[in-house]
């Protein structure tokens, strides 16, 4: 009897530690894994990695987030970053929101605010966190998302400036346009989706700045795609993203200085307000618009 009670300690030992290795296990290179453990996480983030097995050193790091009912399984399939990861070395992390529905917290002051707690925090942490675990290269970190992921792209960027070299966002918005009176998390605002947010390029810039005051450093150059007939996020959204980053950047919103036709699509056309942002309008396409996988490598420096 004693003895079977030792046995059945024992076996009970083994299997707790042998659980609690696996729920620690680095990730598998090759595929989509879960992290559990990376910092701070108030609200909960999912963070998923994918580490390619022709990890380069000193590797770059994509952060891609999805869209609302998307998770990051759908969008490690649906976006091409894990297959270039291959080709070019680096790591992507596809950040999963915690809410029903799965859109991101781009409206509460704490996930627009750096260091607030919120969504935005957690990506950060897990951006330090790869950094740290893979000796990643702080200097190539790239964010990018399509939807309510371009709405948390602009607000990485936002928040986050110190992290990222450049964003590139797919039909979101801009950061803060979402905001939420009532400080709720991930709501939606149906004034900044109808496209009746509207103000200035010095205004926006404010906004974004507001979200990290007092930082004076180097900022990510922002890419900002949007299809002309959106009905979810109304075009509008496209102009006024633009404006807060060409505001951020002190070009001149009224006179860009170029304008790119049938570019990188025909029928898409792209505006060149300076080196740091772009803004492409797809015209005739709808909320779904599709990823531009190889202008996204070169916007992020991998190929010229
Ligand atoms: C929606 O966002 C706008 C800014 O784009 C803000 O002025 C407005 O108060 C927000 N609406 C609600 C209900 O929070």
């Amino acid at each position: 009897m004693i003895q079977m009670r030792y046995i059945l300690s024992i076996l009970f030992y083994a299997l707790t530690c042998s659980a609690l290795a696996l729920s620690r296990r680095a990730p598998t290179a090759g595929q989509l894994s879960q992290v559990t453990d990376f910092g701070d996480n108030p609200t909960n983030v999912g963070f998923y990695i994918y580490v390619p097995q022709n990890l380069a050193s000193n590797p770059a790091i994509i952060v891609a987030i999805h869209y609302c009912t998307g998770t990051a399984q759908a969008y490690y399939t649906g976006s091409p970053y894990a297959q270039y990861a291959e080709t070019h070395g680096f790591i992507v992390i596809y950040p999963e929101s915690p809410y029903d529905g799965t859109c991101w917290d781009v409206s509460s002051q704490s996930t627009l605010t750096n260091g607030g707690g919120g969504n935005s925090n957690s990506i950060a942490n897990m951006v330090t966190w790869t950094i740290d675990q893979y000796g990643a290269d702080a200097s190539r970190v790239y964010v990018t998302g399509t939807s309510s992921g371009a709405m948390m792209t602009n607000v990485m960027a936002a928040t986050y400036p110190n992290l990222f070299t450049a964003g590139i966002a797919y039909a979101g918005v801009s950061a803060g346009c979402f905001y939420s009176e009532d400080n709720g998390e991930a709501w939606w605002n149906s004034t900044c989706s109808q496209g009746q947010s509207i103000t200035t390029p010095e205004h926006w810039a404010q906004i974004a700045e507001a979200m990290n005051p007092g930082y004076d450093g180097d900022r990510p150059k922002m890419q900002i795609y949007h299809g002309s007939e959106d009905a979810t996020l109304d075009p509008q959204n496209y102009y006024e993203t633009c404006k807060q980053w060409v505001g951020v950047f002190g070009y001149n919103y009224d006179s860009p200085q170029e304008v790119q036709n049938d570019t990188p699509v025909a029928n898409w056309d792209k505006t060149i307000w300076g080196p740091n942002v772009e803004g492409i309008l797809a015209n005739g396409v709808g909320h779904n618009i599709q990823i531009q996988g190889e202008e996204d490598l070169k916007w992020f420096g991998f190929t010229s």
